[in-house]
């Protein structure tokens, strides 16, 4: 008898980093994998599910332009009560702090359906950052029976907590994707030649600054002075600027504004996975808001500048190789000034330290999901999970 499990995402994050967890659930012999994007993002999202090759069951194609939290928010509740009413799955399955997640993650409590949250646990402590996805990530652990957390300080944020579900501690998926990513990269010269191309503006010669940058809580003045910092890091000619613009019109009407004609900016569109992994890869410094982009930096050794004032993804930080800048004007320029300046600061920012997973969390999820044993994922000194874990995850198919 197999478990009809029902995965729920919406937006490029979500997609990047359920992809090879929907690559395993579709390998195992042990469950029916069904496969639902709400489409809370439109291009973001198809473009890695393109590169993934991953076919949705269900499309609920529900964005619309600017949309708002509550909308959005309404609409995905009465769409997925639809969903899980037709499909019947055993177990819903939500990542991470997005609308989405929330809304899939009520929407199943709702109709008694079991949830396993991918990436549970991780907290900053305070519900306005990130905003609203601390309280999207809070409210998704409250009623999952199921916590995948990926690492050992997001398994201590939900045992504080007191919650009901079963905590798994299995790495995060995003360090899964990226190794399938870079390893297509690595093993592919002509892929990377491609790759290259589509940037011919880039200069070999001069550092690489990569940025990006979304966050609700930084709309208005934030913006406005991450993009005062970028103007005024190019103006020096020290550096060059790539900024992959996210869609979202209160991105990208600030930075188009500020920047659109700036020397040494290129601002460009979002890029698929596989464009910007190439780009994080040839990157001198990372300056970002993401969230998955602190946790992918570090495995790829790049020093990541954070413009945040506290982040839910603290473990880089512990081991130096992330630094939270703020959103202040001249906190960011003296930053990137500074390590551009010291490339000894900038090798011991990028220790190859990677406390976030070893590329088997999904195979650890799947493991879980089946009832079959495995070893949970632990971070030792060098950030790595120990070989023998590994390789046995390797070598298990569920
Ligand atoms: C959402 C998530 C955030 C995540 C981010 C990743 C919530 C509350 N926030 O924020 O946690 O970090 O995605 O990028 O769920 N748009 C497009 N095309 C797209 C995607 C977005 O045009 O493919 C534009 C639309 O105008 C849309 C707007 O961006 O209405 C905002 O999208 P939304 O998903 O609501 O918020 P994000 O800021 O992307
Ligand atoms: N990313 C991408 N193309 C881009 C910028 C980012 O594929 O142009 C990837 C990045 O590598 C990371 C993910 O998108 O895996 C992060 O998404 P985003 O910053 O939108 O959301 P967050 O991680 O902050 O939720």
């Amino acid at each position: 008898m197999r478990t009809k499990i029902l995965s729920i995402f919406g937006t490029r994050p979500e997609a990047i980093k359920m992809a090879p967890l929907v690559m395993q659930l579709q390998a195992s012999a042990h469950v029916e994998s069904v496969v639902c994007v709400t489409g809370q993002h439109q291009e973001m999202l198809k473009q890695v599910l393109d590169l993934f090759e991953i076919a949705p069951d269900v499309n609920l194609a529900l964005m619309t332009g600017n949309q708002t939290l509550n909308g959005l928010a309404a609409k995905l509740i009465a769409a997925l009560d639809d969903v899980l009413a037709t499909v019947r799955p055993d177990r819903v399955l939500v990542h991470g702090d997005t609308t989405t997640a929330f809304a899939a993650a009520i929407a199943s409590f709702h109709r008694g359906i079991p949830v396993g949250h991918v990436e549970a646990g991780l907290r900053t402590g305070n519900l306005q950052q990130p905003w609203p996805e601390e309280m999207n990530r809070r409210a998704v652990d409250v009623v999952s029976d199921l916590l995948f957390a990926p690492t050992a300080s997001s398994k201590a944020n939900l045992e504080r907590e007191s919650l009901q579900g079963r905590i798994v501690v299995t790495g995060n998926t995003v360090i899964d994707a990226l190794n399938l990513t870079t390893a297509r990269i690595d093993n592919t010269p002509a892929l990377r030649a491609e790759l290259d191309a589509r940037l011919p503006f880039l200069d070999n010669a001069l550092p690489l600054l990569l940025v990006t940058g979304h966050r609700r809580e930084s709309f208005g003045a934030g913006f406005a002075n991450i993009c005062g910092a970028l103007a005024d890091l190019a103006s020096t000619n020290a550096v060059q600027i790539v900024y992959p613009v996210h869609l979202n019109p209160n991105v990208r009407g600030p930075v188009q504004e500020t920047l659109s004609g700036a020397r040494n900016v290129h601002l460009v569109e979002p890029m698929d996975y596989l464009g910007f992994v190439r780009l994080m890869q040839r990157a001198s410094i990372i300056l970002t808001d993401s969230g998955g982009v602190q946790e992918e930096a570090p495995a790829l050794g790049k020093p990541v500048l954070v413009m945040r004032d506290v982040t839910e993804r603290p473990e880089a930080v512990v081991a130096g190789t992330v630094r939270l800048v703020g959103t202040e004007r001249a906190s960011i320029v003296s930053a990137v000034t500074g390590l551009l300046g010291d490339a000894g600061a900038r090798a011991e920012f990028a220790r190859r330290i990677n406390p976030y997973g070893d590329g088997y969390a999904s195979q650890r999820i799947v493991a879980a999901l089946t009832g079959r044993a495995f070893e949970p994922f632990h971070a030792g000194e060098t950030g790595v999970a120990p070989a023998a874990a590994r390789a046995s995850l390797a070598a298990a198919v569920y």
